[in-house]
């Protein structure tokens, strides 16, 4: 029997993963220590009463024998879809129901949808980047070239014409550094896309921070996006369902490499190997689409958006580089001292802050370091408070 050896050229463990293992190490040598957790982008607000109405009604009608539902399509409900669709069509992009995929998270539909290329394929990857980009393609062999985002580039590194590329990742607002392109942007990805013949994977999970008009929520808001890209959406960090999971994948029917419609592949793989979300958590996702499930949800926005302020303010005030936390929940700070993991445990140590360290996003990331608005607007100024009271030199 033989493994499949790519999983030797990962790293030890997932980052989120060894952030929560250093922390639990330092609470349990130090229980009298309150940790502050601004490392991982999970939300603190609970689900809108909108959702959580739709879940409970959802809920009842699985518990009666005239209303039981058991598999539903694996595609997901046309609710639930339907719902989606009408979002698109709002921001004037016009998306059909059966385009749209609905999934248990953008994470599981960033990984899986590798199993519809070849492992020769070229992927090209901005460096600082979400690791799972890096690691699921590592696991099936993939070699990968990355485009070095910095602070020349404002961390929204532009096309080189002169590379090649069949697979290119973009994720904006960017996870980790916050950065969103403008139309200009991605309008060159677009055009860089169609010109050689590669594929956008466009992680949309952070759409919903965007509050400026002219910045794109969705790559098919530019033109020609329709036939060179697959946008990956969550409602994780949009309307708190880190734990109940869902989220959804668009591929227009016009995506068409090698004569494949990609919509088609990507059903039939979801229809062998996914039996769809559960009916009550589709139930929940739609009521965020309703006038009153989206005001609710938004205001939890709004105050994950006003922590990244306060983040970013702060961090103004010590004198210490940063960029995001307008359009997105992160803040990205060029480390004091230097040092990534260096500057992780003084933070954990001194301040009893834990942050995510920009090392664990690339070599790019070195040197710099991620905090998330996604904290209590408590917990966040207290944070905020002792990071003024540590020598952070
Ligand atoms: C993050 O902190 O980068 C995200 O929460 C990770 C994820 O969404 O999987």
């Amino acid at each position: 029997m033989k493994l499949n050896n790519n999983y030797r050229n990962l790293k030890e463990s997932y980052l989120f993963s060894e952030v929560a293992r250093r922390v639990s190490a330092y609470a349990a040598e130090h229980p009298d220590r309150k940790i502050i957790k601004l490392g991982i982008g999970d939300v603190t607000r609970p689900l809108a009463p909108a959702v959580v109405a739709a879940m409970q009604k959802a809920a009842g009608e699985l518990g009666d024998a005239s209303t039981f539902r058991g598999y539903g399509p694996e595609q997901g409900y046309a609710f639930l879809r339907e719902a989606i669709a009408g979002a698109y069509a709002e921001k004037c992009v016009s998306i059909a129901s059966d385009e749209v995929f609905v999934g248990d998270g953008a994470k599981s539909d960033l990984g899986n949808i590798l199993d519809l290329f070849d492992p020769a394929c070229e992927v090209l990857i901005p460096d600082p980047v979400y690791p799972v980009y890096v690691d699921t393609n590592v696991m099936q062999g993939r070699n990968i070239r990355f485009i070095d985002a910095n602070e020349q580039n404002g961390f929204l590194p532009l096309p080189d014409p002169s590379v090649s590329a069949d697979l290119i990742y973009i994720c904006s607002p960017n996870n980790p550094t916050g950065a969103a392109y403008d139309r200009a942007g991605l309008t060159a990805w677009v055009e860089y896309a169609l010109g050689h013949g590669a594929l956008i994977l466009f992680d949309a999970a952070y759409e919903r921070f965007i509050s400026d008009p002219s910045i794109p929520s969705s790559i098919f808001q530019i033109p020609g996006a329709e036939k060179c890209a697959i946008e990956f959406c969550s409602f994780s960090k949009t309307a708190g369902f880190t734990g109940v999971r869902c989220g959804y994948t668009v591929i227009p029917h016009t995506v068409v490499f090698d004569s494949v419609q990609l919509s088609k592949w990507w059903l039939r793989r979801q229809t062998t190997k996914f039996n769809g979300v559960s009916y009550v958590t589709q139930r929940g996702a739609e009521a965020v689409f309703s006038p009153e499930g989206r005001a609710q949800s938004q205001e939890a926005i709004s105050v994950y958006l006003g922590n990244a302020r306060k983040i970013s303010d702060a961090l103004g005030e010590l004198g210490i580089w940063r960029v995001g936390g307008v359009h997105s929940p992160y803040v990205w700070l060029r480390c004091p001292g230097g040092d990534s993991w260096a500057f992780f445990d003084r933070l954990l140590t001194e301040a009893n802050v834990v942050g995510t360290p920009g090392a664990g996003f690339g070599k790019n990331g070195q040197g710099y370091f991620r905090l998330t608005g996604f904290g209590t607007p408590e917990a966040t100024a207290e944070a905020l408070e002792r990071l003024r009271t540590v020598d952070l030199g």
